[in-house]
């Protein structure tokens, strides 16, 4: 069943439909984007702003894995940048982007809510605490 036939045509139910459409393909690719918007009265540009607006919403495909690197104090004056380089220099790849085989996506984040385990790095929803650059090799081999 398509998601839209679930909703009825009110705009106040758009977060909702992109969050189930976020959920069903974990991004909103641009063809979603038109077609609720074109099922909701609205122009595209108004949805894809509102879209923007929640850090939730991706517009790309991630990769299977999310790694989810903190850049806030307590784990940057804990060493959580050389943590990040690390990672970075593991995957290939600089934050905010996806490896070319799609396996890891790599983010940042201002603060995780885990600074008592400073420096952290999140892999899908599991927290690595005080992480070290030679940490990083251990918890890609749990992967
Ligand atoms: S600053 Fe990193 S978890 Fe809070």
């Amino acid at each position: 069943m398509d998601i839209l036939s679930t909703f009825s045509r009110d705009k106040s139910k758009l977060v909702a439909i992109l969050q189930e459409y976020q959920r069903e393909l974990g991004y909103l690719p641009e063809e979603i984007i038109l077609k609720v918007a074109d099922y909701l009265g609205m122009s595209p540009s108004t949805v894809y702003s509102i879209a923007t607006f929640y850090p939730r919403f991706k517009f790309v495909p991630s990769g299977k894995k999310v790694i989810c690197a903190c850049r806030g104090t307590a784990c940057h004056v804990r060493g959580g940048g050389r943590v990040l380089r690390e990672i970075e220099k593991k995957l290939g790849i600089k934050a905010g982007e996806t490896t070319p085989d799609m396996e890891y996506t790599l983010e940042t984040v201002s603060c995780m809510g885990a600074c008592v385990l400073a420096p952290a790095v999140m892999v899908d929803d599991e927290i690595h605490g005080q992480m070290t650059p030679q940490k990083v090799a251990e918890v890609f081999s749990d992967e």
